[in-house]
């Protein structure tokens, strides 16, 4: 048959044009293919990708065996998928082990940023990526009622242990401080207690560190990109004018201190009654996706206005959402587009530095 046409030399040209998901560098020159198998008609190897790109894994392995036969219409092609471990790089002066840190912000407060930014967060620890949780609420931290958790980190080897829920890795000043106790910050203490959190937090590597930004100013979020490079900013705003105008602010506040918006999510979209599935346009709807296509930044998706999420949410069992079909598909579309955007920006823009290779 066709067998004599296929050689492994073309293969492996195909291979080292396809572009790993996370890093937009090619799959071959990374390492990330085993086992590579060419001859008797049938194309087979190991794609081996990381965590980081967990919600990509199966697209990806889709896109390469379609490629592949494509370039070879008569093979066999059999694509296995495999781990690839790759350790981040250490970011800024502070040398955070992580590979994405997203901040999580609004113009306004009370829009759901906390909810969004812990449930970004559980998402993505489901779907297999490493991930941290910040709370840089410093006000009025919301994380640990969200998680359901108060209690006081320990320290070892004079590294704050961040604690341990589901998996992810959460720190917050309502760990350190009484619920319900006033916190009065002066300006160079707030940059402090940042600088603290972010350095001194034994996070380990990440794939993904959230950071929930107090609503408003833009203190933290300049705090943020001294101490370190930012992968960018997810901005929550709800579909009102007055919600619309304030998230304009904050899309402009991070383009000022050079933070990229990696998109906008509209939460509390709408309202579907329970009873009798009429869906209820509460705030207006779809000024948010309208917003971020005049703004040029890309939409990451909607959020119903969602009685399980509310009531997750003050239950401390914000990853639960996951579970129930009336909300999980929305905070899942979120997860998918944030990674697809990341994963693009870095395909379009892969890093010129040389990876290291285990
Ligand atoms: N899609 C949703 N459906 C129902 N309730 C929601 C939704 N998103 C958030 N909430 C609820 O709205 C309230 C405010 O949410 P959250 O604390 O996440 O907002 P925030 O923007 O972080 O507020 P702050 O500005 O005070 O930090 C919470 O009670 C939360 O459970
Ligand atoms: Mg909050």
């Amino acid at each position: 048959m066709s067998d004599v046409s296929i050689l492994r030399a073309d293969v492996e040209r195909v291979l080292a044009d396809f572009q790993d998901p996370e890093t937009g560098r090619g799959i071959w020159k990374l390492e990330q293919v085993r086992d590579l198998a060419v001859g008797g008609g049938r194309i087979a190897l190991t794609l081996a990708l990381t965590t980081h790109a967990a919600p990509l894994w199966n697209e990806t392995r889709a896109e390469l065996v379609e490629r592949l036969q494509r370039e070879f219409p008569a093979a066999d092609v059999q694509v296995k998928l495999a781990t690839h471990e790759r350790p981040p790089e250490r970011l800024g002066e502070i040398g955070l082990a992580a590979k994405s840190v997203v901040a999580v912000g609004s113009g306004k407060g009370g829009v759901g940023k906390s909810t969004i930014a812990a449930s970004l967060a559980y998402g993505l620890r489901r779907a297999g990526c490493k991930v941290g949780l910040m709370d840089a609420d410093v006000y009025g931290p919301s994380v640990p009622h969200l998680i359901g958790v108060n209690r006081r980190p320990e320290i070892v080897n004079q590294k704050i242990q961040p604690i341990v829920v589901d998996e992810v890795k959460v720190m917050s000043m309502g760990f350190l401080v009484p619920p319900g106790e006033a916190v009065v910050w002066r300006g160079p203490m707030l940059h402090g207690a940042i600088t603290q959190f972010l350095r001194d937090t034994d996070w380990g590597e990440l794939d993904y560190l959230f950071i929930d930004l107090p609503p408003g100013t833009g203190d933290i979020a300049l705090t943020l990109s001294q101490l370190l490079p930012l992968t960018g900013a997810v901005v929550v705003c709800t579909p009102q004018d007055v919600a619309l105008i304030d998230a304009v602010k904050a899309i402009a506040m991070f383009r000022k201190v050079n933070i990229p918006v990696l998109g906008m999510v509209e939460n509390m979209s709408y309202f579907v009654c329970p009873n009798c599935d009429k869906r209820y346009d509460i705030f207006g709807s779809g000024g948010a996706k309208r917003q971020a296509a005049e703004l040029d930044v890309p939409f990451l998706g909607e959020v119903p206005i969602n009685i399980a999420m509310r009531v997750n949410g003050d239950e401390g069992r914000v990853g639960a959402s996951f579970d129930d079909p009336t909300c999980a598909p929305f905070l899942e579309g979120l997860c998918y587009r944030l990674v697809k955007e990341i994963s693009t920006r870095h395909k379009q823009a892969p890093p010129s530095v040389p990876l290291p290779i285990l």
